[in-house]
Parts: C-alpha cells; structure tokens; sequence
C-alpha cells in the first residue's frame, strides 16, 4: 500500500538553526497519525512545509504520490490536504457561518465572484450560480452542524471562547473537503469535556475517510486517539511507533525531561499514561 503522504529526508535552516533535520517518515490512508516533541522541535514547521508555507532546505513531501515541490499552499488544499493553524486564524469580524462560506468558496475559487465557487460560465450566464450558493449554504449549516457550531452560526468568530474559534479553524479546513487534515494543537484552549467532544468529532471525521495528522501537546488524549506517534526533538526524529511503545520510550520521556515546565507536565503526563 502506497502512502497518502511522504516526508522523504526534508530538512529546513533558519540561517544558522537547524529547524528540522532530515525527517523522514510516511502516514498512510485512514491512520490517525501524532507528530509530538517538546516546545520548538519542529512541528508547525513541518506542517509549513507539508503545506507549501515553507520550502524545505532538503528532501521533499509527496501526497497522493505527487510531489509538493514548488506548489503553492492553494495548490496544496486543492490537491486535498487542509490544515488549520496552531494561532486562531478565524476571520474575527465575519459570523462563524460566514467564516466557513469562505472556506467552502476557496475551494471552488476559480477566480470566479464570491458566490461562483463551483459554478460554471455557462450556470452563471443562465443564472443558475443561485442554486449553487443554496447548495453551498446548505453544505456549510451541514458543516457547522457537525462541528457542533451549528448554535454559533450567526455569532462573529472573533466574539467565540478561543476553544470554539479552534473549532471554526477546523470547520474551516474541513470546507475544502480534503483527503487528509493537519490539525496543530486543536485543542489548546479548550477545557477537558470540549477535548472530549474535540476527540469523537476526530473519529468521526477519519471514518469519513479523511486521514489525520495531529500535532498537540496533551498527552493523555495524543496516546487515546493516535494509531501511531512520531516524536520530534531539536527537529530530529527519536522515536516513531504505536501509543504503547511511545511512553515507555526513553528517549522521549528524556527529551520531555530535559525541557521547560509545560514540557515537564506534558512528560509526567506521559508517564501517568504509562501506570493507567
Ligand atoms: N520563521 C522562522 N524563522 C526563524 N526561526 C524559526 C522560524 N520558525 C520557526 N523557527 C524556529 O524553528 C524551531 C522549530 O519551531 P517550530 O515552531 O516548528 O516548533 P514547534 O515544535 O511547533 O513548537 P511548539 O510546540 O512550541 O509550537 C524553533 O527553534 C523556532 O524558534
Ligand atoms: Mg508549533
């Protein structure tokens, strides 16, 4: 079986700082995959790079077997990898439904009017582009919905507790009807029985056969959800394997260790998760 997506030996510099170093590992469809490691070992960065923000000093990423080289993050949402940002970026003065409008019209953007997204030169000279905004309206309640947002739809983003507008930035990524979803620390922000809900909705968007790759610090709910875990420290790969190898794994509970106090946390909660 193929991968869905392939780091191959990628490596990024900030002028002298070594970000990531040659990291090289595969997800493949339908996996709910974990990419963790302490503070500043790499992990929005790669995500940058999976993503077409950043161009990797080395290697290169394929999805779906294609190479990422060169193309632009819209090219990349439009070949079906979405992702959503470890810093809210929800538009704060447009409604929660708006928002997610705006998610499903990048999808179909062809250059075409706000409200054209999908529809075709020959819909829009028959005035038929009306019934594909209805169809996208539709799709985003239906989204919202599912997101458990549908109660939020006619509030400004910006006005929703931070844990929610992280929901929009999923709702958001989920508008482009990707293949496979970078998540960068979904639930930052969110109290223990939104992390709850947070968890189910992740399962029941694999079961829609989106795969996913998680970046998020919160251990307990990382060794509940992952079929596997990658752990990055100082941007190299130390440890790659299921939930039960990871927090009995040395090296990571080392590279946790060696690090600041929400480091310390997040290693003792490994090693909680380890005695459950
Ligand atoms: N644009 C940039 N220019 C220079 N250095 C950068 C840039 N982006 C990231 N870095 C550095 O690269 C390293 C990796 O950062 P990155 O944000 O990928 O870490 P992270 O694993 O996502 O950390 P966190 O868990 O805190 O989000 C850090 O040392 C960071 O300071
Ligand atoms: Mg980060």
């Amino acid at each position: 079986m193929s991968p869905i997506l392939s780091i191959d030996h990628v490596g990024v510099r900030f002028g002298g700082l070594v970000a990531i170093a040659d990291l090289h590992f595969d997800v493949q469809a339908g996996e709910i995959v974990s990419l963790i490691g302490p503070n500043g070992a790499g992990k929005t960065t790669a995500f940058n790079v999976m993503t077409g923000f950043l161009k990797p000093s080395q290697g290169e990423v394929r999805f779906r077997g294609t190479s990422l080289k060169g193309l632009q993050p819209h090219d990349i949402t439009r070949l079906g990898l979405a992702r959503t940002f470890q810093r809210t970026s929800v538009f704060p003065d447009d409604t929660v439904f708006d928002n997610v409008m705006i998610g499903l019209h990048r999808q179909g953007a062809s250059g075409g009017a706000p409200g054209m997204a999908r529809a075709s030169l020959l819909d829009t000279l028959l005035g038929r582009a009306g019934a594909s905004e209805q169809a996208l309206r539709a799709r985003a309640a239906a989204l919202l919905d599912w997101t458990g947002l549908g109660g939020r739809a006619r509030e400004k983003a910006g006005s929703l507790a931070y844990g929610e507008q992280r929901l929009v930035g999923v709702a958001l990524a989920l508008a482009t009807d990707p293949a496979m979803l970078l998540l960068d620390e979904p639930v930052s922000g969110m109290n223990a029985s939104e992390t709850r809900v947070f968890v189910r909705l992740l399962r029941q968007i694999r079961e829609r056969g989106i795969t996913i790759l998680l970046v998020e610090h919160d251990m307990p709910m990382v060794m509940e959800v992952s079929d596997r875990i990658v752990v990055l420290n100082y941007g190299r790969l130390i440890a790659e394997g299921p939930p039960e190898a990871i927090r009995s794994d040395p090296a990571v509970i080392e590279a946790y260790l060696g690090q600041g106090s929400a480091a310390r946390r997040a290693a003792a909660e490994v090693r909680e998760a380890a005695c459950a």
